[in-house]
């Protein structure tokens, strides 16, 4: 390095400073003030061989957060009259260049959570395990997978049942076939159920942008318009559409997919049968589910569902394509039926707004 900035002002490259790091979640003030130290002294040594002077001098991050039992909660108040100190001791070498700090955990890691909701819950050979709707591929960190050599459980609760006495030794896991995908493992927590919310703390870092969340998961914004509320949902697309049309529909296309129409209401799916022919809805099911079949079914009348079997068997074999055609057309049906009001998709919160 001391030899290539000797000769550095003959390359056509501008060095606007030096970038210094020497490890991360550091939780000991007196490990990081000895860093800081030699961290500033070999900032000064590189600014010294240096042809010009630098802008700026990056002085690495590493500030830790207690994760784990037992950790204790970083003296910050030290480190800071330490680096205080040494940019005094070292004005008159580093004067005029900008010095950075680059904190990453230490400012968000405690500010966000992790939430996820039980599945299932089973016993298998003697432990009790919660499945649940997210793990791995939305935080790797925590499933351990992101370089720690022994898993160690962050700090996780059921956020519905935080007063609840009652506890009990379970494993969180998320829904990925592989036994990496850990959310506790083994941890005394009060006894859960399905539908509860399993929440570790300490995720604002490293959490959702540190995950392979493409790994054996959902496409993400259909996955979270799909949650989120109809008002918020048609405001983002609405806005997304006056760019990208194109790219709307196909994340429509995503939240709602032929197999969804079987978790329609009874009335929802009596408005549809008024709007799809007995043909289209005989080509439609040839690729559908048994459960799909019967719930179509069930809304006609005996005679309407007789002629419809009929004409399913009259089809005999029929090009995929073709089949996946028609349950297009009858999945924008249900959106034409839902933007006027006529019909309303599940799995929003439910909550209608109105207006005076
Ligand atoms: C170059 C660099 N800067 C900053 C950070 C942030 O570290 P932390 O989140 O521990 O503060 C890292 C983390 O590895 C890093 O590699």
């Amino acid at each position: 390095m001391f030899e290539l900035l000797a000769n550095f002002s003959a390359y056509a490259v501008k060095l606007r400073g030096f970038h210094i790091f020497c490890g991360s979640q550091n939780l000991k003030a007196e490990s990081l003030i000895e860093a800081h130290q030699l961290t500033f002294a070999l900032a000064a040594k590189l600014t010294a061989a240096c042809p010009y002077k630098p802008e700026v001098i990056n002085l690495g991050g590493g500030l830790g957060i207690p994760y784990f039992a037992g950790e204790k909660r970083l003296d910050v108040a030290t480190v800071g009259a330490s680096l205080t100190a040494l940019t005094e001791q070292y004005q008159a070498e580093l004067d005029g260049i900008e010095l950075v700090i680059e904190l990453g955990r230490f400012l968000v890691a405690e500010a966000g959570l992790y939430a996820c909701k039980v599945l299932d819950k089973k016993v298998s050979r003697g432990t009790t395990y919660l499945v649940c709707n997210g793990g791995l591929h939305h935080h790797l960190s925590n499933s351990g997978n992101f370089g720690q050599v022994i898993r160690k459980n962050y700090p996780v609760a059921i956020a519905n049942r935080m007063a609840q006495k009652d506890t009990e030794l379970v494993t969180i896991v998320g829904p990925l076939c592989t036994p990496l995908d850990i959310v506790a493992d083994r941890m005394e927590l009060p006894k859960a159920e399905v539908g509860d919310w399993v929440v570790v703390y300490q995720s604002g870092a490293y959490g959702a942008t540190a995950s392979p969340q493409d790994f054996l998961g959902h496409p993400a914004v259909a996955e979270i318009l799909n949650v989120t509320d109809r008002a918020t949902e048609r405001m983002v697309l609405e806005n997304l559409g006056k760019d990208n049309p194109e790219l709307v529909e196909e994340i429509r296309r995503l939240m709602f997919v032929f197999e969804d129409i079987q978790k329609l209401g009874d009335k929802d799916i009596q408005s549809l049968l008024k709007n799809v022919e007995t043909n289209q809805w005989a080509m439609a099911l040839k690729g559908s589910s048994n459960a799909l079949q019967e719930k179509i079914m069930k809304n006609m009348s005996s005679r309407a569902s007789e002629i419809l079997k009929e004409e399913m068997g009259f089809l005999g074999k029929v090009k995929l394509s073709d089949v996946e055609a028609i349950q297009q057309k009858i999945v924008d049906i249900v959106r034409g039926l839902e933007e006027s009001g006529q019909l309303q998709r599940p799995g929003s919160d439910g909550e209608e707004e109105f207006v005076a």
